[in-house]
C-alpha cells in the first residue's frame, strides 16, 4: 500500500518501483492525509470532489516536470528576457466519468490546454471496458496527453484507453491516478510497456467484485453521490 514512514531527512518527491517500470508513486505526507480523507466512507461527496481536485493538481504538478520547453523573449518592464514556454500542446483527457474529478483542476494548473473525453465504463459483470464515447482534438497526437482517472483496479479500462490513444497517435501518454492496484499496474506494464504513470498510492488487493482493497469504493459514485443509501 502506499506510502512508506520516510524520516525527515528523505525529500524524495516521488518513489520509482523497479517492479513496475515508469510508475512514480507520490510518497509525501501532504498527499498521504488528504488520501486517507478520500479514503474515508465518512467524507462526504463535495470534500471527496475538492481533495480528488487539489490531488489532481499535485499529480499534475509532477507528471509535467519533464515536459519540454523552448525559449520566448519578452521584455520585462526593465529588460529583454528570454523566458520559456511549454513547447508542445497538451491535451487533458478524463476517462469519463470519475475522470472528472481530476481534471478540472489539472486544466487550471495548465489553462492552456485542450480537453479531450473518452467515456469508458466497466462491464461490472465481466470486469471488463465498455468504450461509449469520444471527442479528442485533431492535435492530440502532437504533444503530450494527460490522462485522468483516479482508479486503476484491474487496469482493463485504462489499457484500452491507451490502446485508444495509440491508435489516435498519441506517443506521450502520461496516466494520473488516485489509487492503483498493483495487479492493473502490471498488467498495463505488459501491454503497454514503459506508460508513464503518477499515482498517490499503490494498493495490493483486488475483492471478488474487482473493487481495491483498500481502495475508495467507486470513485464516480463518491465524487457525483449517486451511492445508494
Ligand atoms: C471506474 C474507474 C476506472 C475503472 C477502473 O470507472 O474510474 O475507469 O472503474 O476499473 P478497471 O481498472 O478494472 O477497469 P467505472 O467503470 O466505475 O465508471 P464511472 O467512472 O462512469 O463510474
Ligand atoms: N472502480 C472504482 O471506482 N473503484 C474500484 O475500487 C475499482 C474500480
Amino acid at each position: 500500500m502506499t506510502g512508506r514512514n520516510r524520516s525527515a531527512d528523505a525529500p524524495e518527491p516521488d518513489v520509482d518501483r523497479p517492479d513496475l517500470p515508469g510508475v512514480h508513486l507520490l510518497d509525501h505526507p501532504l498527499i498521504a492525509s488528504l488520501l486517507t480523507t478520500l479514503r474515508n466512507r465518512d467524507t462526504p461527496p463535495h470534500t471527496f470532489r475538492e481533495i480528488s481536485g487539489r490531488l489532481g493538481s499535485l499529480l499534475a504538478y509532477e507528471a509535467t516536470r519533464s515536459l519540454p520547453s523552448k525559449p520566448l523573449a519578452i521584455h520585462t518592464p526593465l529588460a529583454r528576457h528570454t523566458g520559456s514556454q511549454i513547447a508542445h500542446p497538451v491535451c487533458i483527457v478524463p476517462i469519463l466519468r470519475a475522470g472528472m474529478a481530476l481534471a478540472g483542476t489539472v486544466l487550471d494548473l495548465i489553462p492552456g490546454a485542450q480537453m479531450g473525453h473518452l467515456g469508458m465504463f466497466r462491464d461490472e459483470s465481466e470486469l471488463s471496458p465498455v468504450h461509449y464515447y469520444e471527442k479528442l482534438p485533431a492535435s492530440v497526437a502532437h504533444g503530450t496527453v494527460l490522462l485522468c482517472d483516479p482508479m486503476v483496479a484491474t487496469g482493463g479500462s485504462v489499457v484500452a484507453a491507451v490502446e485508444l490513444l495509440k491508435r489516435r497517435g498519441c506517443d506521450d501518454i502520461r496516466l494520473l491516478c488516485l489509487v492503483a492496484a498493483h495487479e492493473g499496474l502490471a498488467r498495463l506494464n505488459a501491454e503497454h510497456p514503459g506508460t508513464r504513470v503518477w499515482t498517490c498510492a499503490i494498493d495490493t488487493a483486488l475483492d471478488q467484485r474487482g473493487y481495491i482493497i483498500p481502495g475508495l469504493g467507486d470513485a464516480g459514485d463518491r465524487t457525483f453521490g449517486t451511492v445508494d443509501p
